[in-house]
């Protein structure tokens, strides 16, 4: 699907032709009365009737409207036109349209008093999100009959950067997308290597993938010991993006890519186990988000970690008791084989050390009870690092992807206390989305770390099930906010000097 910005005004919007021209309507709409075209008309009208309002994601449709070259035309409530608003409202109209065949869409924001950037993105991101239909594993496929999509704005200098960053999202968004709900056989470990590889082929992407005899060679025995049950070869997927000098030290992203979590020997139950595709999604947003950074290519240097495998019980499988030696040198004893995230994270989070990083965030599906203590719309948020937490939480909060901090007092980590080894991979039920956080953050003393628990956010279930694609905008807004934090050094002789002994210094410091 195709998009494109333009500077169009009401009136001109109303010989626009198209299958349906969709104008959002603000609740601030008194300039509607002053505007004397066939939308603004209705529009007024339809206000003072009571037959319509601006309330965020309101539907008022007409069909071949006199005045109006449009085939459809959808009023719908814009709000306070405020982002949020603007993405209910898109979504509205966008799922309103979908028994229907409209190839060319025109979204007006033209009726709304001041349009930011952000909102221009929301729209965006919300009519691709709507648009998205998975058809990997489908015999039929009937093609998304929506082409092109016009948004229309009075003024398009002050927004072009919301709407290109919006586009951008969109190839990501719908990248990890794909992937999460990809279901195991047709998303083994090897399958998620080469989707990432095909990402090396878009501009400073580099992908390397190391399988189960390099792995053992960098002694990640907790990662290898979650493998060991599965028929599918590991894989440890390393992608760098390379936007910004050499010498600046990169921003780790790490995402959990169990391709399927059966709980290993320690087995889950079986309703809804098949959910448990969806435990590579931290992965798949990492990946996501890199096919971001190609399109936006902002000045700053980041690399993905993707520890991937299966849980399986298997006669070769681990057993509770048992215990590994992971990548640090810490032995873990693995009381629970369910608890499999954190034993493949932790690899990963030291293989980071090499990188000098100057923040690493994991993302994962960690724990069920971050899914009862914020439920589906926020991720859970760990950090000691405050400026990072502040990051975060404000990346989620302008990118409409929300997280909430969670705490990180060391008494939580008196449960995975062990007489056999140094750590045990879990502690009691009370608190388990801490006790995992702690576990990881046993990994992490070389560089500022965070970790996001999105097991409540990744995926919906029930009739909608499928994978949101979230973290993704959380994280290119993060990632983005770091390039304005820390501007890309400049590429004179001075400036790679200045870049160099930063870098030292840092290397110092860890
Ligand atoms: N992938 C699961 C977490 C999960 C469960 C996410 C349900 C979404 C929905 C993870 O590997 C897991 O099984 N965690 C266990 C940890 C426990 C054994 C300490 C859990 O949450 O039950
Ligand atoms: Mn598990
Ligand atoms: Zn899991």
């Amino acid at each position: 699907m195709d998009f494109e910005l333009k500077p169009l005004s009401l009136a001109r919007i109303c010989s626009e032709k198209c299958d349906v021209l969709v104008v959002l309507v603000a609740q601030e709409t008194k300039f509607l009365a002053t505007s004397d075209d066939a939308v603004s008309r209705m529009a007024a009208l339809a206000i003072k009737s009571g037959d319509f309002d601006g309330k965020a994601g309101k539907l008022l449709a007409s069909y071949r409207p006199l005045g109006i070259a449009a085939t459809r035309l959808v009023l719908v409530g814009a709000g306070d036109g405020s982002p949020k608003s603007v993405r209910t409202a898109v979504a509205a109209a966008m799922n309103g349209m979908k028994s229907g065949n409209a190839k060319r869409v025109v979204l007006s924001l033209g009726a709304m008093a001041n349009v930011s950037g952000d909102a221009v993105r929301a729209a965006v991101v919300a009519c691709a999100d709507s648009s998205y239909a998975y058809t990997a594993t489908k015999s039929k496929v009937t093609p998304v009959a929506l082409e092109r999509v016009l948004v229309a704005v009075t003024q398009v200098a002050a927004v072009q950067a919301g709407f290109d960053k919006g586009v951008g999202l969109a190839k990501g968004i719908s990248l990890a997308k794909e992937w999460g709900n990809r279901p195991s056989n047709h998303a083994t470990p090897t399958l998620l290597a080469n989707a990432a590889k095909e990402l090396g082929r878009l501009p400073k992407i580099k992908v390397d993938v190391l399988g189960p005899r390099e792995v053992a060679k960098l002694g990640m025995g907790s990662f290898m010991s979650v493998a060991q049950g599965s028929a599918q070869p590991l894989r440890f997927i390393v992608l760098r993006y390379d936007g910004a000098a050499k010498t600046a030290a990169p921003i780790v992203l790490v995402g959990k890519g169990i391709t399927f979590d059966t709980g290993g020997i320690s087995i889950k139950p079986a309703g809804e186990m098949d959910e448990m595709k969806f435990d590579m999604c931290g992965a798949a947003s990492v990946l996501g988000t890199f096919r971001v950074l190609a399109e936006l290519k902002p000045a700053i240097n980041v690399v993905g970690l993707i520890p991937a495998c299966e849980n399986m019980p298997d006669g070769l499988a681990i057993k509770p008791g048992d215990v590994v030696t992971s990548m640090s040198g810490q032995t873990i004893e693995i009381l629970n084989t369910d608890a499999e995230g954190r034993l493949v994270l932790c690899d990963a989070l030291t293989y980071a050390e090499r990188f000098k990083p100057r923040a690493v965030v994991d993302i994962a599906t960690l724990t069920g009870a971050c899914v009862v203590a914020l439920g589906s719309i926020r991720s859970g948020m760990f950090s000691a690092d405050e400026t990072l937490a502040k990051a975060l939480y404000d990346a989620g909060e302008s990118s409409l992807d929300p997280c909430w901090r969670m705490p990180l007092d060391d008494e939580y980590a008196d449960g995975l206390k062990t007489n056999f080894a140094d750590v045990a991979n879990v502690a009691g039920r009370a608190g388990g989305a801490i006790t995992a956080a702690k576990f990881l953050q046993r990994f992490t003393a070389k560089f500022p770390w965070a970790h996001l628990d999105i097991a409540g956010i990744a995926w919906k279930g029930g009739s909608a099930k499928g994978s949101t694609g979230r973290p993704v905008p959380l994280l290119v807004d993060y990632l983005l906010a770091q390039v304005q934090a820390k501007p890309a050094v400049s590429k004179t002789k001075t400036g790679k000097g200045k870049a160099a002994s930063k870098a030292a210094t840092r290397s110092r410091a860890a």
